[in-house]
């Protein structure tokens, strides 16, 4: 009797054992995953004629469905107003505590006067961390370095998005005169010059540096420049960085868990890992007005890319922004644009300085 019911229990804890294990595994959810090609997300519609209204300051005739009203606690006084030819900002994706990592990149990448001939400017963007001390030492470096933005939001992961469109809404209305602008987080190590070099020549990047006479396609880069513009046209709308096309995961026990209820297809829009990416103020502008009209989303990256996808901006992918850290030697870094993995700020900077003199940074 015993050994009876045994054999009998035995394949059916089998049997749920391995059930639950795709459970957690989502293996079941794939299968209820909408086809991407069915991709639509609210607002349902085209949004670009309510975007070119925008921006003309004119009234559309759907409302918008999503607002970011931010209070900023702190913002930079006078940051871009009044300069010419402003070229690069910085947009630095911080956390209220690491006030290491703010000291290096002021003194190394972020640095705003490293070329005469160039205006760059920085600024960090922060959160609310909920400890006094902390929030002392934010305010007196608002005051000594005048680049602290500060919004009223809990600084946490899953905040990130209202993080990014911090800096979109501070950009937008404080520093739209600036040719390009840079999101980064403050555990990269950035060369300032390679980001200049690739923004000049993107579809050449880093050909057009390694043998300028021989390998720059001069014919090549005219003919890109129709879809991506660049330099020569003001309306360049450039979304590049690490790009991807990937699925969403459906395994309960990883960070990125997303449900079906809250995104159904079996595929991200095209992305660029949130990491370290650029925006030409066109695309800026195109991507901030579509947030009116792109419901929220919790990852970052993927709600750029929403903003792209609703925009009818394509990513560009470039190999040079290293979403994972790309190992070091010297000449390993000669075209690195952006590198993950320097949460270590003294190793940050002892980099930066090495390239710098190497003439690579
Ligand atoms: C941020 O400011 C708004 C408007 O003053 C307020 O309603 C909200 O509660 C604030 N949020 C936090 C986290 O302080
Ligand atoms: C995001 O910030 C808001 C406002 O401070 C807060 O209420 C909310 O809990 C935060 N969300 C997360 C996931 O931390």
């Amino acid at each position: 009797m015993k050994i009876c019911i045994k054999r009998k229990i035995k394949p059916f804890l089998f049997f749920v054992f391995i059930n639950v294990i795709l459970l957690v595994f989502g293996v079941f959810t794939h299968f209820f995953e909408e086809d991407f090609k069915k991709f639509h997300y609210p607002y349902e519609g085209n949004i670009e004629e309510f975007i070119y209204k925008l921006k003309q300051n004119e009234t559309p005739e759907v409302l918008p469905i999503n607002y970011y009203n931010f209070k900023f606690n702190i913002k930079p006084k006078n940051k871009c107003e009044n300069i010419k030819n402003l070229r690069l900002v910085f947009i630095i994706k911080s956390s209220p505590e690491n006030v290491h990592n703010r000291e290096a990149i002021r003194i190394s990448w972020g640095f705003e006067r490293r070329f005469s001939d160039v205006e760059i400017r920085r600024v960090f963007l922060l959160g609310l961390q909920g400890s006094n001390i902390v929030q002392n030492n934010i305010n007196k470096e608002a005051k000594d370095y005048n680049d602290i933005v500060q919004g009223n939001f809990t600084d946490s992961y899953y905040n990130n998005t209202l993080k990014t469109m911090l800096g979109f809404t501070w950009a937008i209305h404080s520093c739209s005169n600036s040719r390009f602008y840079m999101f980064v987080d403050d555990d990269y190590y950035v060369s300032t010059k390679n980001v200049l070099r690739f923004i000049k020549y993107p579809t050449q990047y880093p050909t057009y540096l390694k043998n300028p006479t021989k390998n720059f396609n001069k014919a090549l880069h005219q003919r890109r420049i129709n879809q991506l513009d660049l330099d020569l046209n003001e309306n360049v709308r450039l979304y590049t960085g690490y790009a991807f096309e990937s699925s969403p995961l459906r395994h309960y026990t990883s960070k990125w868990y997303v449900s079906l209820e809250e995104y159904p297809y079996n595929k991200w829009p095209p992305y660029v890992t949130a990491g370290a990416y650029v925006l030409s103020r066109e695309a800026l502008m195109d991507m901030y007005y579509a947030s009116f009209y792109t419901k929220h989303f919790r990852f970052d990256d993927i709600y750029v890319a929403l903003l792209a996808f609703k925009a009818k901006i394509e990513p560009f992918h470039c190999e040079e922004f290293c979403f994972h850290k790309k190992t070091y030697y010297r000449k390993n870094y000669e075209f690195v644009v952006a590198s993950h993995g320097y949460s270590d700020s003294k190793e940050m900077v002892t980099v930066w300085t090495d390239q710098k003199s190497l003439g690579f940074a």
